[in-house]
């Protein structure tokens, strides 16, 4: 069973820290997924620690602004692939389904959490920024990337629905037509895209991505916080209008696909390094 009831963040040391939170000078608050070694892979665990440094920075006033970071060459490459099976039974197919939906209601209530902190959120991108790492990033108010930066969604090739939201979110930046083309082909694309596509605001060389989005973050929190987090609430009650409602279907979508053959096909190719043979059951 995954933990939904836990408080606690383990030790740095004993390898399951998944973030971590550093207050610096200067009212930045500084998020950093730190498994670098696993290209910061996604776990259940990652969302509940996730879940709970954010009710943290919610109530921290000497945070202005967080800046969202990950150690190593890659931002995120997406859900932990090789984390053990079987997180989420049931006696059968329905009750699997139910237990999916609301074992994914729990996610999004913790990156609800985070895409609804009070203070604005600039994220560092490099490397590879796929699936759930992606839909991470969009959570972000702005989004900087290095210039070896590669953005995907690549769910549908795994036989699963995208789910937590970045392909919602991705319909919100760059058009639904965009959000079609990327989530249905599962295609990559570079910073230079991502940027043509208004799904990042700024590219920078790949050493210089840390100086940047802190030079960014640095600007927020100088400005009067009731004023930047005013206007980051207004946004996005205008820009997410309609998502909170699209998530519970996107819950849904995910509880169907996860329990589907589908993505049991999808797994075993990916590890076996074939194409998949989907039949749609
Ligand atoms: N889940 C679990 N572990 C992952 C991972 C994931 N999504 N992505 C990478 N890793 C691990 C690798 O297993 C490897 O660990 P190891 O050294 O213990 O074997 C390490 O991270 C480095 O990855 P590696 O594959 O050696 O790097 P690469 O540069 O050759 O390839 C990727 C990078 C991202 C293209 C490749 O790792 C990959 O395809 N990952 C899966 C991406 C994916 O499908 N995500 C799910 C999206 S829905």
């Amino acid at each position: 069973m995954i933990d939904t009831t836990g408080n606690e963040l383990p030790d740095d040391k004993d390898g399951e820290r998944r973030l971590r939170l550093d207050v610096e000078g200067g009212g930045i608050g500084v998020l950093t997924l730190c498994r670098p070694e696993k290209l910061n892979a996604w776990s259940w665990e990652s969302s509940r620690q996730l879940g709970l440094l954010a009710d943290r920075i919610r109530f921290d006033d000497t945070i202005r602004v967080v800046l969202l970071r990950a150690e190593g060459r890659a931002f995120c490459a997406g859900i932990d692939i090789k984390a053990p099976g079987g997180a989420i039974t049931g006696r059968t197919g329905s009750e699997r389904t139910r237990n999916y939906y609301e074992g994914i209601r729990w996610v999004h209530e913790r990156f609800r959490a985070f895409a609804g902190l009070p203070q604005p959120v600039v994220a560092a991108v490099q490397g590879y920024c796929l699936g759930v790492g992606f839909e991470l990033a969009l959570m972000a108010d702005v989004r900087i990337a290095a210039d070896d930066a590669v953005f995907a969604l690549p769910e549908a090739r795994l036989g699963v629905a995208v789910d937590a939201g970045g392909d919602l979110r991705i319909a919100r930046e760059a058009g639904a037509g965009w959000a079609k083309f990327l989530a249905l082909t599962g295609r990559r694309i570079d910073a230079g895209a991502a940027h043509r596509l208004n799904l990042v605001q700024q590219v920078t060389g790949a050493g210089e991505l840390d100086d940047a989005a802190r030079i960014v973050a640095a600007e927020i929190a100088a400005n009067a916080p009731l004023a930047t987090q005013s206007i980051k609430r207004d946004i996005d009650a205008f820009a997410d209008a309609g998502l909170g409602a699209a998530l519970d279907r996107v819950a849904m979508s995910a509880a169907l696909t996860l329990t589907s053959e589908d993505i049991r096909e999808g797994y075993t190719a990916k590890a076996e390094r074939r194409a998949p043979r989907f039949e749609g059951k």
